[in-house]
C-alpha cells in the first residue's frame, strides 16, 4: 500500500517532485521558487509543450539537475473549479503515472482550498489499492511505482490531523474491496461473517451472527429460500455500533450479500457470470462504513444488517412458483428465482425495521441489471420515501463524488407486483421498470414510519476499467457517500 508522509517544504530540491499549474499556466509559489531553481528551465518547458494547465494536463522534466531526477507538473484547471473532488482524482491520475519509488508534492494553498496536498494523497492513496494477493508474481512490480509519497505542508501536525478522518474513510474502502473482490470460494456466509467479527470486534463495534437455525427460528423464510440449494449456510451478521452516550433510535444500514448469484434454477448466462462474485457489495459496504464509523469513533449510533447467501442451483434449489413465507408474515410468489436480492433484502430490513425501530433506514444492493442500462457506472439508482433524505444523500454524493441519481416510486409500479397467490411477487408484470419494481418490492418490507433510501449499486459496486481513483475491479462505493452523509447529518 502507498505510504503517506508529511513535512515542511523542503529548502533543497531533490528526486522526483509534482507541483500544481492552474489553467493560464500561472505557476504556483513553490513551482515559481523551483523554475526560479531550475533558471527558468521549468516555464520554458511549459511553453514547449505547450502545456494548458487544464485539469489532468501533465508535463514532465526529465534529470533538470544533478540532485533532481524529475519535475512533473499537473494541471489544476480554473483555480475557482478545483475542488477537493477534482484534487482527489487528479492524485489518484498521478498516481497511476509517475514512474518513482517515491515523489514529494508541492502544492500550495489557494482561495478556496487550504490544504490541497491531503485531498491529493486521499486520491493517490485510493488509487494505489490493487486485489494482488493471489498472484505470486505481483504485475505492478514490472514498473518502478509509487511506495512513498510525501507531502509538503505548512503545518505538519494540523495536515496529519486534517488527513486522519479521510484516511479512516479510506480504510473502509479498502476493507470493502478486499471483501467484494475475494472469488466465492473464499468468500462464503461463513467466512464474511467470521471476517465481519475480525474485522470490527477489535475495533469495539458488537457483531452478532445468525446461523441456519436461528435464521429459522426467526423465521426468514424468504432468505432460507434463497440459499436452500447452496451447500455453503446462509448467514445473517448484525452489526452495531454506539458512539453516542445516550441510547437513541439509530441510523440502520442493510446490505445484499449475496456472495455468488448463479441465478439459481433461472441460471444467468455465462457471459459475466463470474463477475457475480461481487454480488455481496452492498454487505461488503455496509461492513466497510462500519470500519470507518469505529475508526473515527463516529459520534452516532449506527446499526447494520447483512444478509448472506449464495444462490445456487441444485435439486434443493428454490423454484420458480414457489411459495415462501417472509419474517413479516407477508407471502412472496418467487417467480423467477434470479431475482434473489430482493428476497434477501425483504428479511433483512424487515429485522432491521422491527428488531431496531430505526429513524433512518439505508439498504445497498447490486439489485438489478436494468440500473447498469439506465445510469451506467456514474449513478447509483436512489429510490426513497422520504425527499429530504433522499436530498441530502444525493448532495453527499455529489461532494464525495459517489453520485446518485433518483428514481420514482408509484402506486401503477407498486400494483405491477400483486400476485394472485400470494401477498406479493418477485417480478413485476409487466416487465419494465425493472429496478422500479424491485424498489417497490422492498419497500413492501419496510415499516414506516421510517426515512428509506435504497441505492441500486449494481452499475457503480466494480468497474471494468481502470478509474482516476480505482484498478479495474471493486470501487468501494458507498462508504464514503455513507461516511459522509453519517457525518454531515446524523452526528450531533
Ligand atoms: N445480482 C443481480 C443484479 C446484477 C446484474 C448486478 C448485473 C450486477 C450486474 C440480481 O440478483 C439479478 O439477477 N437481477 C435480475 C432481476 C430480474 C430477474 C428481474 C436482473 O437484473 O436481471
Ligand atoms: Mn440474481
Ligand atoms: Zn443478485
Amino acid at each position: 500500500m502507498l505510504s503517506i508522509t508529511f513535512q515542511a517544504y523542503p529548502a533543497h530540491f531533490s528526486g522526483t517532485i509534482i507541483v500544481g499549474a492552474f489553467e493560464g499556466n500561472t505557476l504556483s509559489a513553490s513551482a515559481q521558487k523551483l523554475d526560479t531553481h531550475l533558471k527558468g528551465a521549468l516555464a520554458r518547458a511549459l511553453k514547449i509543450y505547450a502545456f494548458s494547465g487544464r485539469s489532468q494536463d501533465v508535463c514532465t522534466i526529465l534529470a533538470p539537475t544533478a540532485e533532481i531526477d524529475q519535475v512533473i507538473v499537473v494541471g489544476l484547471g480554473k483555480e475557482s473549479a478545483c475542488t477537493l473532488q477534482e484534487l482527489e482524482e487528479i492524485g489518484g491520475r498521478l498516481f497511476s503515472y509517475v514512474r518513482a519509488k517515491e515523489a514529494c508534492v508541492l502544492l500550495d494553498a489557494f482561495s478556496t482550498v487550504s490544504m490541497p496536498g491531503i485531498f491529493f494523497a486521499e486520491g493517490a492513496l485510493l488509487r494505489s489499492w490493487r486485489f494482488d494477493k493471489y498472484c505470486t508474481k505481483k504485475p505492478i512490480d514490472k514498473m518502478p511505482h509509487l511506495e512513498t509519497l510525501c507531502i509538503a505542508v505548512t503545518d505538519v501536525a494540523v495536515a496529519e490531523k486534517e488527513f486522519a478522518p479521510l484516511k479512516q474513510r479510506v480504510q473502509g474502502v479498502f476493507e470493502t474491496r478486499a471483501l467484494v473482490s475475494e472469488p466465492a470460494n473464499v468468500l462464503y456466509p461463513a467466512s464474511f461473517a467470521t471476517r465481519a467479527e475480525e474485522i470490527l470486534s477489535p475495533l469495539g463495534a458488537q457483531v452478532e451472527v445468525f446461523g441456519k437455525e436461528q435464521i429459522e427460528k426467526l423465521g426468514m423464510g424468504a432468505l432460507l429460500g434463497v440459499a436452500q440449494g447452496s451447500v455453503r449456510e446462509p448467514r445473517v451478521v448484525v452489526l452495531e455500533w454506539n458512539g453516542v452516550a445516550t441510547k437513541e433510535a439509530p441510523i440502520a444500514f442493510v446490505g445484499k450479500g449475496l456472495t455468488f448469484d448463479s441465478g439459481g434454477i433461472d441460471l444467468k448466462p455465462q457471459k459475466g457470470m463470474e463477475e457475480m462474485i461481487h454480488d455481496m457489495a452492498g454487505a461488503g459496504a455496509v461492513l466497510g462504513l462500519f470500519k470507518t464509523l469505529a475508526l473515527r469513533k463516529a459520534h452516532v449510533h449506527a446499526v447494520g444488517v447483512l444478509g448472506l447467501a449464495e444462490n445456487m442451483p441444485s435439486g434443493s434449489a428454490q423454484r420458480p412458483g414457489d411459495i415462501v413465507k417472509t419474517l413479516s408474515g407477508k407471502t412472496a410468489h418467487v417467480l423467477n428465482t434470479d431475482a434473489e436480492g430482493r428476497l434477501v433484502l425483504a428479511d433483512a430490513l424487515w429485522y432491521a425495521c422491527d428488531r431496531f425501530k430505526p429513524r433512518i433506514l439505508i439498504d445497498l444492493a447490486t439489485l438489478t441489471g436494468a440500473i447498469v442500462s439506465a445510469l451506467g457506472a456514474e449513478f447509483a439508482g436512489l429510490f426513497s420515501n422520504d425527499d429530504s433524505l433522499a436530498a441530502n444523500l444525493i448532495a453527499c454524493g455529489d461532494k464525495i463524488g459517489e453520485k446518485l441519481w433518483r428514481l420514482p416510486m408509484t402506486e401503477k409500479f407498486d400494483k405491477d407486483i400483486d400476485s394472485d397467490v400470494a401477498d406479493v411477487k418477485n417480478l413485476g408484470t409487466s416487465g419494465e421498470g425493472g429496478s422500479i419494481t424491485a424498489a417497490q418490492f422492498l419497500k413492501r418490507f419496510i415499516k414506516e414510519p421510517v426515512a428509506w433510501a435504497h441505492l441500486d449499486i449494481a452499475g457503480t459496486a466494480w468497474t471494468r476499467k481502470n478509474t482516476a481513483l480505482a484498478a479495474k475491479g471493486a470501487t468501494g462505493f458507498g462508504v464514503r457517500l455513507l461516511d459522509a452523509f453519517v457525518k454531515e447529518y446524523c452526528e450531533n
